[in-house]
């Protein structure tokens, strides 16, 4: 499983799981404005601008998840729903630190919907800081939202991520047993184009 540049034939799926990993995480939490602006349409537009910079992992057309690096900021790391808790987040994380590290950003930073535990909690372990809750601009069609976030912020270190660290934030695809699962899946990510360890 390595990760790779977005292509053509994601851009529906990579949209679905957006709507719908946005769905999962922000519903409740957003408001009630913010929520109606987020059809599924509007992130089929969002993703077809943003798809020349996505990084997705998993089949070309059935993409299990993404990120999205924007100038400084990593401003999008979804896993579609059955996917979540299996250390796929953490490749991607990898590769996007990688990538800003690559673009000459020390200290990128995201933003977290204010009460996303799960994902708070993922960054905490990626070794991302809460540095504080500020009011951002979101997309909207047409326009911008202003959305109160928990700003996160990490010191990037030139050393890439070892295994260790990755099986740490994502145990299910540690390397196992000689000719296992596990171990395809890691001879697979040493052949990605994409230095990810
Ligand atoms: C955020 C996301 C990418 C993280 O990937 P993941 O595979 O879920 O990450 P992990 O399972 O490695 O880590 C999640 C941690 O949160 C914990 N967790 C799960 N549900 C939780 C909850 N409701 N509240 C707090 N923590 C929770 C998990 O137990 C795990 O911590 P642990 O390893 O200490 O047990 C993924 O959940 C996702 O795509 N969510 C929907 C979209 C989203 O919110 N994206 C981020 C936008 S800011």
């Amino acid at each position: 499983m390595s990760i790779r540049a977005a292509q053509t034939p994601d851009l529906g799926p990579l949209a679905r799981l957006w709507w719908q990993g946005w769905r999962d995480a922000h519903l409740p939490l957003v408001p009630k404005a913010l929520a109606n602006r987020r059809t599924l349409d509007s992130f089929i537009v969002r993703m077809a601008l943003a798809l020349p910079h996505v990084r997705a992992v998993g089949p070309v057309g059935a993409p299990l998840g993404f990120h999205l690096i924007k100038e400084n900021e990593l401003n999008q790391l979804y896993v579609e729903e059955e996917s979540r808790g299996a250390g796929i987040a953490a490749l991607l994380m990898a590769d996007a630190e990688d990538r800003l590290l690559e673009a000459g950003v020390k200290t990128p930073w995201l933003a977290c919907a204010i009460g996303n535990t799960r994902a708070a909690r993922f960054y905490q372990k990626a070794g991302w800081v809460l540095t504080r809750t500020e009011t951002i601009p979101t997309e909207i069609p047409g326009g911008w939202y202003p959305l109160k976030i928990w700003r996160y912020e990490k010191r990037l270190s030139a050393r890439p991520w070892t295994w260790l660290e990755i099986e740490q934030l994502g145990p299910r695809l540690s390397p196992a047993e000689p000719g296992g699962q596990a171990e395809d899946r890691r001879a697979h990510l040493f052949r990605a184009p994409r230095t990810i360890m």
